[in-house]
């Protein structure tokens, strides 16, 4: 048996990081994404918690971006393959998207610097995006579902 000096058994002793680690990845990068969207629209009325969550959430958006760099990195290569107009739709969805998210961050950061309501949008531009995020989730339940599921059945988490 795998022993540790102390004489324990090796298995027993598991760090938070391996924790973290074991965890299916889509708990940890894509799920509080929308925790987080849903808790901040639900804070709109109390104005320093609904800015923290927005923080929070920008950060959060900019990890789940990082977490998968080749995907967004071919969204913005051009395709010059015959039959590519289903790709190009793609790109102009996720384009919108990206764009809805950047100008939802950009235009709170203007009200927070006390810009009024009125010439920002941001209202608006921060319901567009909750509704893209709903178009998302549908394009992408697959693969969520697949992220969900533990990589290792004999490695779960006790
Ligand atoms: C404003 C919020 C969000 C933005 C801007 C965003 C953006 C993106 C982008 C650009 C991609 C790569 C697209 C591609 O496949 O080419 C992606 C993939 C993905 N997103 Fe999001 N996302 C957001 C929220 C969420 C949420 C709330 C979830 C789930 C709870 C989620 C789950 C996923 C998954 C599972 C993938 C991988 C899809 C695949 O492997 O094909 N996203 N996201
Ligand atoms: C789920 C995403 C979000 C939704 C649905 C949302 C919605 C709203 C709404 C309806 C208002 C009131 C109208 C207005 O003052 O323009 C508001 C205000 C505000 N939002 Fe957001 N927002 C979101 C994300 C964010 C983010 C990411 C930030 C910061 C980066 C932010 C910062 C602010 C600030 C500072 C105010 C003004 C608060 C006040 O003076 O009462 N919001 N938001």
């Amino acid at each position: 048996m795998n022993l540790h000096p102390g004489g324990m058994p090796a298995t027993t002793r598991v760090g938070r990081g391996e924790r973290l680690r074991r965890l299916p990845p889509a708990l940890v990068t894509d799920l509080p994404v929308l925790g987080l969207l849903v808790l901040c629209w639900l804070l709109v009325p109390i104005a320093w918690a609904h800015l923290a969550t927005g923080l929070a959430l920008a950060g959060l958006i900019g990890v789940h971006l990082r977490t998968r760099p080749r995907q967004v990195a071919r969204l913005s290569r051009r395709d010059r393959r015959p039959g590519s107009a289903r790709q190009a739709g793609r790109r102009l969805g996720y384009g919108v998207f990206l764009a809805a998210a950047a100008a939802m961050t950009v235009t709170g950061l203007l009200r927070w610097s006390g810009v009024p309501p009125q010439y920002v949008w941001h209202g608006g531009i921060s319901y567009l995006l909750l509704t893209l995020v709903v178009v998302h989730l549908w394009s992408i339940r697959r693969p969520l579902w697949a992220r969900l599921r533990p990589r290792d059945p004999a490695r779960r988490c006790r």
